[in-house]
């Protein structure tokens, strides 16, 4: 690789498509960073059996995940792109650092607590050590910015606190990375209850956008979606919560400012925004939907992208992965 700094980050494969937060929390701003780093994007399939998966569908959707990346514009000449179970080095790092991460700073992870909340039958170690493989993820490549939603904040930090600590105990070797986060639109709502986060576990299927949604579910979806009784597009993530959350998506979607949007809708009603922010979703989305249709039946070329993208990956981690064995003090042959 060249001097460029390093970008990774991740989707896990747990749902029936990317959802509108996932595209507009952190692959939109993937979009902007592959030309001046080198950025790393993996469909985080490890990280996905912390909850019970269905395997056939576990491998349908990672096979869609990876042609939605692609279809959403990475470019695979200019992204790496691979599956984390085909890069035997995140389990392996990740073991590593288990063993200078603390059993109490994991089971205080907001997301820790929330998911052993909703899947009580199931707190299984994965759940709760999923934050060490995500640092795992992330330190393996040398990463320098780490562009998520708000939150996984929480966990670039724990990778941040992990890379610090192991720095302090056997010298330098990881960087620390910094998470990026958009201003606008790194917490997407969702649209039946917008105090909580757009989230592919909602049951209520109005609440979710998927990016893979024929434009008249998308209509429909914005059509109901909940707002305030006062009429005006203003901005009060507080007090108006679900039409703020409207202006977050127009905006990105649109690439104009929430201010912009405010003075464009002014004097207009919820019914027109709400049909206006529905079709900035279905216009932005109309090149995804054709190139989708086009890569998804091409299974062989997707497998081709997923195949070059973790030969890349494994030489790259087999580097950091040497070094910390060596740091850590385990015996290396002489070649
Ligand atoms: P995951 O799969 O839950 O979500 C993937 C990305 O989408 C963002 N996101 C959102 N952003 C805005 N609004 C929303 N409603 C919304 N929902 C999701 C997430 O913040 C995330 O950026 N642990 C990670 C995956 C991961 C990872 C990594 C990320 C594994 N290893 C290393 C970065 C670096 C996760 O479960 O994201």
């Amino acid at each position: 690789m060249d001097d460029k700094k390093v970008i990774f980050s991740g989707i896990q494969p747990s749902s029936q498509a990317l959802t509108l937060g996932n595209y507009i929390g952190a692959v939109n701003n993937w979009l902007k960073f592959q030309d001046e780093y080198n950025c790393i994007y993996s469909v985080v399939d490890l990280h996905s059996i912390t909850v019970r998966q269905n395997p056939s569908e576990l491998r349908a959707r990672s096979l869609s995940f990876l042609a939605q990346y692609i279809a959403c514009g990475l470019d695979p000449n200019k992204n790496i792109m691979f599956y984390q179970s085909h890069v035997p080095q995140h389990a392996e790092l990740a073991w590593v650092l288990n063993c200078i991460t603390y059993v109490g700073e994991l089971s205080r992870m907001t997301q820790f607590k929330d998911k052993s909340r909703k899947h009580a039958d199931n707190i299984n170690m994965g759940l709760m050590d999923y934050p060490v493989l995500m640092a795992a993820d992330i330190l393996l490549y040398k990463t320098s910015l780490v562009p998520i939603g708000t939150d996984q904040k929480q966990h670039v930090e724990m990778a941040r606190n992990i890379a610090m600590r192991f720095n302090n105990v056997y010298g330098d070797t990881f960087i620390v990375p910094e998470p990026f986060m958009a201003k606008s639109g790194a917490k997407i709502y969702s649209l039946q209850a917008p105090t909580q986060k757009m989230s592919k576990s909602d049951e209520n299927e109005n609440a979710v956008v998927y990016i893979t949604d024929e434009p008249d579910a998308i209509m429909r979806k914005f059509k109901r979606a909940v707002t305030d009784s006062d009429n005006r597009i203003v901005y009060d993530e507080v007090n108006k919560p679900g039409i703020s959350n409207l202006i977050n998506i127009y905006a990105v979607m649109t690439g104009k400012t929430v201010r912009e949007t405010e003075i464009e809708f002014e004097g207009k009603g919820y019914g027109e925004f709400k049909i206006k922010t529905g079709e900035a979703v279905v216009e932005r989305l109309a090149d995804f939907r054709e190139k989708y249709k086009r890569i998804t039946s091409d299974k062989t070329y997707v497998e081709q992208v997923a195949k070059e993208g973790a030969d890349k990956a494994r030489c790259l981690a087999s580097k950091t992965l040497d070094k910390v064995y060596r740091k850590v003090g385990f015996v290396q042959m002489s070649k």
